[in-house]
């Protein structure tokens, strides 16, 4: 069956004139000096506050910025966040320093059709995180709102007072982006165009065990690399030297292998890919130079920084045969020259074949792609703002501030 939003949108309700409440993921990353260093989670909100506006729409925004302690965490302000969303849009966006009290009651009884303003961080109030019902409410008549809209889709794993009891206040739609990213991660996990590769990397074996048992699952190529792959190195008997391990990861290696077993059969050296080399550097610094070499000949202090050429090719080879490749984490130490070529080669191959439906999630590798896809002006079929939240939905799991929405 295709893949459908199954919850109303912003297009399937009336908001021409109306008093909206927004959930946005404005979590940006910021410079030492407390500047924007990237704004394509604010870009990526635009179309869904374009199409308000254009329907004279008055918008009252909600996000969050970082994991403030207190409201005396100043330097997680939303204040930047509104100034650069006002240039962006072209149109003010008035910021209350304020997340509830009598300045927000008072400025949004003034507002008027068309008008934007944006509150101060959710999470100065610790009742956010707490998914408060009275915080929420709070919100929701303050902002005297006719209508929730999520378009957060960044932060629709986490069940606070913005993505759950907000919906229990007013009635709730999703925004262009939630759904744009649904569509587009849904499609690629449920009805791929075959053959499916998904790649996997990143650190935490952990936190990526749901997602590697869903990619065995559903894909017919699997990757496993960046320091994912030295756990599986080392079950194998290698020395990894002083590489990035999870000391307990020998029990999730094993049911990742046996799951592999299970679906591939006498064909899973076909179809689980690991590092048959690897890219280390001999001081173990990250600055060290590259040295390629097999899974055998790491001894400390040396440390497993990238997949080896020989696996670089493999990896290319399979990607540039596929309808569909999901990638989540990098392949190496993607913040390094020296070290990214891994994930360079593997985005290069997936922007020079425009045919391949590619879907890159989780916070690292989407800025990984970024910055290749301004560099290199390659293109990929869908970049998730999501990192926790695409995780959890390649994974299939269940998103609260997606399910507590109005289905259709
Ligand atoms: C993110 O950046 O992944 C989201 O904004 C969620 O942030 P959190 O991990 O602090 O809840």
């Amino acid at each position: 069956m295709a893949v459908t939003f199954p919850y109303r949108t912003v297009k399937d309700v009336d908001v021409r004139g109306k008093r909206i409440l927004l959930r946005a993921d404005y979590n940006v990353p910021l410079r030492d000096d407390g500047s924007i260093a990237d704004d394509y989670r604010l870009v990526a909100s635009l179309p869904t506050l374009r199409y308000l506006l254009e329907r004279s729409a008055g918008i009252v925004i909600i996000a969050h910025l970082g994991r403030p302690k207190s409201a005396q965490d100043t330097k997680y302000s939303l204040a930047p966040v509104a100034k650069r969303l006002a240039k962006l849009l072209d149109h003010p966006v008035r910021f209350i320093g304020e997340t509830v009290g009598d300045r927000v009651a008072q400025l949004t009884r003034s507002m008027n059709p068309g008008d934007i303003v944006m509150l101060e961080n959710l999470r100065f109030q610790p009742a956010e995180k707490e998914n408060d019902a009275k915080f929420a409410q709070q919100l929701a008549k303050q902002s005297r709102a006719e209508l929730f809209v999520q378009d957060g889709f960044g932060v629709v794993h986490r069940s606070h007072a913005s993505t759950v009891a907000i919906t229990q206040c007013l009635p709730a739609v999703a925004g262009l982006l939630v759904e744009q990213e649904y569509l587009a991660i849904k499609r690629a996990t449920d009805e791929p165009n075959r053959p499916l590769t998904a790649i996997l990397g990143g650190a935490k074996i952990h936190d990526k065990m749901p997602l590697a048992r869903k990619f065995i699952q559903i894909a017919d190529n699997v990757v496993i690399g960046g320091a994912l792959a030295n756990n599986f190195i080392k079950y194998d008997g290698h020395d990894v030297g002083d590489s990035l391990v999870d000391e307990a990861a020998d029990q999730l290696v094993q049911q990742i292998l046996a799951d592999a077993q299970h679906r591939y059969g006498d064909k899973l050296a076909d179809h689980l890919i690991l590092p048959s080399d690897v890219a280390i550097s001999k001081s173990g610094e990250l600055k060290g130079e590259r040295v390629e070499c097999g899974p055998d000949a790491v001894r400390a202090p040396a440390k497993i920084y990238d997949i080896g050429e020989q696996t670089i090719r493999l990896v290319e080879r399979v990607v540039a045969s596929s309808g569909t490749v999901i990638w989540n984490g990098t392949l190496g130490m993607a913040e390094t020259v020296n070290f990214s070529r891994g994930s360079a080669r593997l985005a290069l191959t997936l922007a020079k074949n425009p045919q391949i439906v590619s879907v890159i999630g989780g916070g690292d590798t989407a800025n990984f792609v970024r910055g290749w896809d301004a560099l290199k002006g390659g293109s990929f079929s869908h970049v998730s703002t999501g990192g926790g939240a695409s995780l959890a939905l390649m994974a299939g799991e269940d998103l609260p501030g997606i399910s507590a929405l109005m289905r259709r």
